[in-house]
């Protein structure tokens, strides 16, 4: 992808005109602020949602949901979080599964102690459109996230990234006293593509005028370079006993894991890949969530957080574990979409994954770990972390893919690998290079870390949106 730089210098550009030319409509945070979530406890700090369009004619609208600091917001930074998929929603997995302040438990919402939010202004954003209650009123336009430009995925610069600007820019007309505060933008598995791209927006934005304070990005089990990260699923399922010797063996040398996805996103699953994967999938039971090995299953809604990275088999029954899903049922309440200014606009439900999205499936093979190159390169530091338990972004292919940057970079290791602590327990492990750059495991915590592990989620945050080192002892 020889033209990759210049095509975000030229968004860049073409984005610059287009920001200059929105009217600041006098919208204010107000109208957006909620009263009181149904079954919600008393709390101290605000809360706010509502739509932001991002395009000119006014159809598109992104869904947020914004929740200020406990105690001093002024003073703390602004974090915009985003989930994966594709596809699937900030508001539903990021704030009421992970690190948001209230988890739904049948009628009411329970307070969730290691909400990220007692350390920053926490902004979930459903994106791209199409996605929870983020809609197009444009039914002409076809939600397909994958526009072709000269014959490159626009995956690399799709509506997503661009519209994931405009919202920011626009967000920041509702809420001027956020416009200089330091921004970091955290979130995890296929949030390895949006961030790096959105990261990179924002830096090549700035080369023209100062918009956007970033100060930092954190990736969660990303998807980072397609070969490496799902290649890494063999091995782990071997050593965590998941599979045989024989399997094994078939898996790493017959047919790999990116080899069947290559060809199953493609149509056309080759004899001996079938073969494979069915012995894979018979071994390791469906009754085993590969987003949390050790987990049991019936993890609610985050089972679902990404088809694109775990693929069933041609047969697609989906066995339905989770008859109770909180999240979904909740947030499917009139009173509470009432309560958040939430629209059902083309779908009539609310989903954790949308299915409407048309993915350009085969994006998943673009690498962006050299964006996160040209990320760090430009002074912005970097966090890599990964729930050590997850079988579908493993540790060990991305704290390979980490280490392989820092050295393709040429930055030394600045802090050994190690432990670091939470509590009086060990957190994870964690090396840091150049002090830019940082990996960092999180000890018995899946896929959605902060959902598994969010005491020591909390502790990891807070060390990275601080700039500080992890806690060496306790
Ligand atoms: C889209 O349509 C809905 C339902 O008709 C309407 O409430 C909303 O104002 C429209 N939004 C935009 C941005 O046009
Ligand atoms: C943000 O910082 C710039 C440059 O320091 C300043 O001109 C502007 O007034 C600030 N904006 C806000 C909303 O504080
Ligand atoms: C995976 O399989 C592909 C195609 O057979 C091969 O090119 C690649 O080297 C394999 N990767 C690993 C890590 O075994």
């Amino acid at each position: 992808m020889p033209s990759l730089q210049w095509k975000t210098t030229a968004l860049a550009l073409t984005l610059f005109q287009l920001l200059h030319s929105i009217k600041v409509e006098s919208f204010l945070s107000q109208p957006d602020r909620i009263n009181q979530l149904p079954g919600q406890p008393q709390v101290n700090f605000q809360q706010f949602s509502g739509y932001v369009t991002v395009d000119e004619k006014k159809t598109r609208a992104l869904f947020y949901y914004f929740v200020e600091a406990e105690g001093d917001p002024d003073s703390k930074p602004l974090v915009l979080w985003l989930n994966g998929g594709p596809g699937c929603s900030s508001l539903g997995v990021g704030a009421f599964s992970e690190n948001g302040p209230f988890r739904p438990s049948g009628k009411v919402l329970v307070r969730n102690e290691y909400s990220w939010n007692r350390e920053a202004n926490m902004l979930y954003l459903e994106t791209p459109i199409g996605v929870g209650f983020s809609y197009s009123n444009d039914t002409s336009s076809s939600l397909s996230v994958n526009d072709k430009i000269t014959g490159m995925s626009l995956q690399f610069y799709p509506h997503c990234t661009r519209d994931n600007l405009v919202f920011l820019h626009k967000w920041f007309v509702k809420f001027p006293q956020y416009r200089n505060r330091s921004l970091f933008i955290t979130g995890e598995s296929y949030a390895g593509h949006y961030i790096p791209q959105l990261a990179e927006l924002m830096i090549q934005f700035n080369k023209k005028e100062k918009l956007f304070n970033l100060k930092g990005i954190a990736l969660g089990n990303p998807v980072l370079e397609f070969a490496t990260d799902f290649n890494s699923r063999a091995e782990y399922f071997w050593s965590h006993g998941l599979i045989s010797d024989p399997a094994y063996k078939l898996f790493t040398s017959t047919c790999n894991y990116s080899r069947y996805v290559s060809e199953y996103y493609r149509g056309s699953v080759s004899q001996t890949c079938s073969k494979v994967m069915s012995l894979i999938t018979m071994e390791t039971s469906r009754f085993v969530d590969n987003y949390d090995v050790t987990l049991d299953v019936c993890i609610s809604s985050v089972l679902s957080q990404s088809k694109i990275l775990s693929p069933h088999q041609v047969t697609t029954e989906t066995v339905d574990v989770c008859v109770e899903d909180e999240t979904v049922s909740y947030l499917n309440r009139r009173d509470v979409q009432n309560a958040l200014h939430a629209r059902l606009v083309g779908v009539n439900k609310w989903l954790v994954c949308s299915n409407i999205l048309d993915y350009e499936l085969l994006d998943v093979e673009i690498p962006t770990i050299s964006l996160v190159g040209k990320i760090t390169k430009a002074g912005i530091p970097v966090l890599v972390y990964s729930g050590d338990q997850d079988s579908v972004i493993p540790l060990t292919g991305t704290r390979t893919l980490v280490q392989g940057l820092a050295q393709e970079l040429g930055l030394k290791t600045s802090v050994p690998y190690r432990v670091w602590f939470a509590g009086m327990q060990v957190g994870g492990w964690t090396q840091v290079y150049g002090d830019i750059l940082s990996f960092a495991t999180i000890r018995g915590a899946s896929h959605e870390a902060p959902f598994s592990q969010p005491e020591r989620s909390l502790v990891l945050f807070q060390a990275f949106i601080e700039g500080r080192p992890l806690p060496e002892a306790f």
